[in-house]
């Protein structure tokens, strides 16, 4: 029998993913049984109104909690039958995080952060750590900053230095949840710039914002309501270049990335 040419693995395979939050007097359900398959090299938008489970999502998509039921799969690995080690290991090597409140730590400087996801790289030689930081850190043009106190900076600049810290490990999924969420404009569309500059590279891209403009880059916007997805597909929005129907192939109508939030 000849061997039939198989699909490759979604990156990300989510089925009736449910998570529970157990509180004194309460269950909240803040994921209900969600369907969500990611392709490699996607980027996609989060919406939806407040407490309906965007970053339940992504703290679980990160592999920094776990799914109460349903079938969690990265790269055709099934996450649960993962033990903590593994999922660490996982989660260190191919996922990067960006925060709206930017999760520096205080007490190290600037490249200290940047060089945490290669703590335990041991794949890097200390060398090709220090040259890794050192790129990270231009490609958002922080390198002379690079000795100061996350305190030091102001909010933009610590951001591009969060945005540094998860580009540094070159890793395949980045999540960033409201990543502008803290920012004037100027300081937004820079950031923005960055996020969709790490996608053009090849990178998978899956962001939670509550803005229309920043939604609107992402070729598949996903739409959520109290812990499922509602909506899924291309935004039809008139920045928009002609749009794509549900779940199709993204790089076709994503804008360029330079100057894109400008009206
Ligand atoms: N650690 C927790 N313990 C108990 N309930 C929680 C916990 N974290 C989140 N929840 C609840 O789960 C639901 C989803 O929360 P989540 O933070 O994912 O929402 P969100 O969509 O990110 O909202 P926002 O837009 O305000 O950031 C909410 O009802 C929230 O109160
Ligand atoms: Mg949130």
């Amino acid at each position: 029998m000849s061997p039939t040419p198989e699909r490759p693995a979604p990156l990300v395979h989510l089925h009736q993913l449910s998570k529970a939050y157990l509180t004194d007097d309460m269950e909240t359900h803040a994921l209900d049984g969600l369907d969500l398959e990611i392709q490699s090299g996607e980027f996609l938008s989060i919406t939806g109104p407040s407490g309906c489970g965007k970053s339940t999502l992504l703290s679980v998509l990160g592999l920094l909690d776990t799914a109460t039921q349903g079938r969690h799969e990265m790269s055709g690995v099934e996450v649960g039958s993962l033990n903590a080690r593994q999922r660490a290991a996982l989660r260190n090597r191919e996922i990067g995080f960006v925060f709206q409140a930017f999760n520096l730590v205080g007490e190290l400087s600037v490249e200290d952060n940047v060089a945490l996801p290669l703590l335990y790289r041991s794949d890097l030689s200390r060398a090709e750590r220090r040259e890794r930081v050192a790129a990270a850190l231009a490609q958002v043009d922080m390198a002379h900053r690079a000795r100061h106190l996350p305190a030091q900076l102001s909010g933009g600049q610590q951001q591009r230095v969060a945005i540094a810290r998860a580009l540094v490990g070159q890793p395949r999924l980045i999540l960033a949840d409201e990543p502008t969420g803290n920012l004037d404009s100027r300081n937004a569309e820079r950031v923005m710039e960055l996020l969709c500059a790490a996608h053009a590279a090849g990178a998978t891209l899956c962001m939670v914002t509550h803005d229309a403009r920043q939604a609107a880059l992402a070729a598949r916007t996903v739409h959520m309501f109290d812990g499922r997805i509602v909506r899924d597909g291309a935004l039809p929005t008139a920045s928009a270049a002609p749009t794509a129907p549900a779940g199709t192939a993204l790089s076709a109508t994503r804008p360029a990335a330079q100057g894109v939030l400008h009206a």
